[in-house]
């Protein structure tokens, strides 16, 4: 069965693009396309149809890794639609648990920090509009390091709860 993976942020178009991103670059490189989708959303509509901040995609494009994603709000239906939701920091989450239809929908939240190997000082991933250069690296480093440990789960055929 398809994993379907939804990242989710405030605004969808910093932390959680750079982790779509980030993750469909691996997802191509091991070539398990046909095993694993990621897309992403932002729990605050007010940057939909907007591309990801360009503090982002420049220090994401020094690593090599192009984020194309226009923004969009998370909708319930996303519920249905994907398997693993997972929230950039607790807020995030918090919204999510709202807005989630069901008993079975809450169980697909997930928070970035769960899949942290190489971070131990790191509970959410922080919001980096309002910082400099280094937030920007630092969400890509954790990120990094997140979606790593996330899909090597995904294809240990491992069970998220
Ligand atoms: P993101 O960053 O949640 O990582 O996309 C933000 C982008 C925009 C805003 C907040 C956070 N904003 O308030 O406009």
């Amino acid at each position: 069965m398809k994993q379907r993976i939804l990242f989710v942020c405030l605004g969808n178009i910093c932390r959680s693009p750079a982790a779509e991103a980030v993750m469909q670059q691996l997802i191509d490189r091991r070539g398990v396309g046909d095993r694993v989708a990621v897309d992403s959303a932002g729990t605050y509509g007010g940057h939909a149809g907007d591309r990801a901040d360009s503090r982002m995609r420049r220090a994401a494009s020094a690593r090599g890794i192009e984020i194309t994603h226009r923004s969009r709000q998370v909708r319930e239906e996303d519920f249905e639609r994907f398997d693993i939701i997972v929230a950039m920091d607790d807020n995030n989450y918090e919204s999510l648990f709202r807005l989630a239809p069901h008993r079975d929908a809450q169980m697909k939240i997930f928070r970035f920090r769960e899949f942290l190997t190489n971070h131990p000082d790191w509970s959410y991933i922080p919001d980096p509009y309002y910082e400099g250069h280094e937030g920007f690296e630092l969400v890509l480093d954790l990120v990094e390091d997140g979606c790593q440990t996330m899909l090597d789960k995904i294809l240990r055929g491992e069970k998220f709860e």
